[in-house]
């Protein structure tokens, strides 16, 4: 099987890259990250590619006269690495128009919660303050709305009586990282079948 071209959109730390690397690495996913592009040039995320061998992009969006010519820029990014599949791993922005277009149905995000309920920015801190029992995360292709695509894999947590922000988002994370990569290597085997909103798994 031929490796699945990965290019990841990441705004942090970037530990959910880091753990689709080490799934690559290990050959339990089929695929290759080829280029890591940020727009927080300090991310961390950055420097795990680049310690890693791979192109890395730190491309500030007030650096360009508007969204549309920043997204333009990753797109040609993207295109020139010969990107199949773009993987957005705590990317805290909106997709807009160019990368929706560039790559339709080819975009993934992973999501600290589980959709619908708490989409944005603030996943755990919305689930725990809302007094949920169960939360958890949500891997779904992306659309133009917020966090709203269809959905492909999902992993439930329990919320704790004592659990903080903090501890709440540790206890998601740790399944993060086990399941962005599995609905990536369901990709990369040709498996997922997008009918509306449903996501048949083959
Ligand atoms: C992850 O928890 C991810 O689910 C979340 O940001 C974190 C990034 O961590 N994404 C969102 O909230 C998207 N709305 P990482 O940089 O260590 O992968």
């Amino acid at each position: 099987m031929k490796k699945l071209r990965l290019g990841v959109l990441a705004s942090g730390r970037g530990s959910n890259l880091q753990a689709i690397m080490d799934r690559c690495q290990a050959g339990s996913l089929v695929a290759e990250v080829v280029v890591v592009i940020s727009d927080k040039p300090a991310a961390y995320a950055l420097e795990r590619a680049r310690r890693a061998g791979i192109a890395a992009y730190g491309l500030e969006m007030a650096a360009f006269p508007s969204k549309r010519e920043y997204e333009q820029a990753v797109v040609e990014l993207l295109r020139e690495a010969g990107v199949q599949l773009l993987c957005l791993a705590g990317y805290m922005r909106l997709v807009g128009e160019p990368l929706l277009q560039a790559f339709p149905n080819k975009i993934m995000n992973i999501h600290p919660a589980l959709l619908p309920s708490f989409p944005g920015l603030h996943g755990q801190r919305d689930a725990l303050q809302y007094g949920v029992k169960i939360s958890g995360c949500t891997v779904h292709f992306i659309d133009e709305g917020m966090d709203t695509g269809p959905i492909i894999l999902q992993a439930a947590v329990p919320v704790l009586g004592d659990d903080t922000e903090e501890t709440l988002a540790a206890r998601i994370l740790e399944q993060e990282h086990r399941l962005y990569p599995e609905a990536i290597q369901l990709y990369a085997e040709g498996r997922l079948e997008v009918e509306g909103r449903r996501v048949y798994i083959k």
